[in-house]
């Protein structure tokens, strides 16, 4: 069953929307009439998929926003913020997808560990600090969808670093989903996928 959040006409704002997943993301929801904001580093990409998604878009690029924005800067995520408001109003669907594959083995150096957690776990943090007083507000029905890996349940070998900020982003959802459900006339949920359980590929049939 579809999110009620996910209407024709409402808004998702997708970090790391330039690419992967988000960028598919933000196609299939363009499809289905949503307006689309995404975010990503500045780049060539992040332009390509603005357009990429406007064409799908009902009303062209009127209903794309494709800003640049650093998910590890929290002044950046103000300004995506204050951005998505003025342009459309309101926010249905905050999907913290941005991910760096910086990292590596537990011995990587410590300014590597740092920046997988900076964007990885820190820049969903941002995203959720700076976006549910938003949401909260609105009063109408909302998604914030945390971009899970069941690399931070299993930790396989090959980047430590990547497996623990999802594992910090597992727990950080989890926490965030139980004082959402004990807020009382919350419309607010939280998710680290579309779909309970779901896994990656399922992402972009929401
Ligand atoms: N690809 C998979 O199989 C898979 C599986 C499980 C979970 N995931 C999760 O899904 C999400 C998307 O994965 P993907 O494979 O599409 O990734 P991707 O690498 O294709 O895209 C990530 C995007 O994030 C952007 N980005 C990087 N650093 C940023 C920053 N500081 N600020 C803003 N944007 C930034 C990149 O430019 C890129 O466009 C990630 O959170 C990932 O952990 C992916």
């Amino acid at each position: 069953m579809r999110h009620p959040a996910l209407e024709h006409g409402s808004v998702a704002v997708i970090t790391g929307g330039a690419s992967g997943i988000g960028l598919a993301a933000a196609k299939t929801l363009a499809g289905r009439g949503m307006k689309i904001c995404l975010a990503d580093t500045a780049g060539g990409a992040l332009t390509a998929a603005g357009a990429a998604v406007a064409e799908i878009a009902d009303d062209g690029a009127n209903d794309v926003l494709a800003m640049a924005a650093d998910v590890s800067d929290p002044s950046a995520m103000h300004a995506l913020r204050d951005a998505v408001l003025e342009r459309f109003g309101s926010v249905a669907l905050l999907m913290n997808n941005a991910v760096t594959r910086i990292g590596g083995p537990t011995s990587a150096s410590l300014e590597d560990w740092r920046r997988a957690m900076e964007v990885n776990f820190w820049g969903v943090f941002h995203g959720v600090q700076v976006f549910l007083p938003v949401l909260h507000a609105q009063k109408s029905p909302s998604i914030i969808v945390n971009a899970g890996s069941k690399q931070g349940i299993t930790n396989p070998p090959g980047n430590a670093a990547y497996n623990m900020t999802k594992a910090a982003l597992k727990s950080f959802t989890e926490s965030l989903q139980h004082e959402l459900r004990g807020t009382a006339d919350c419309r607010v949920t939280a998710s680290t996928g579309p779909k309970p359980g779901c896994r990656s590929k399922s992402w972009t049939s929401w």
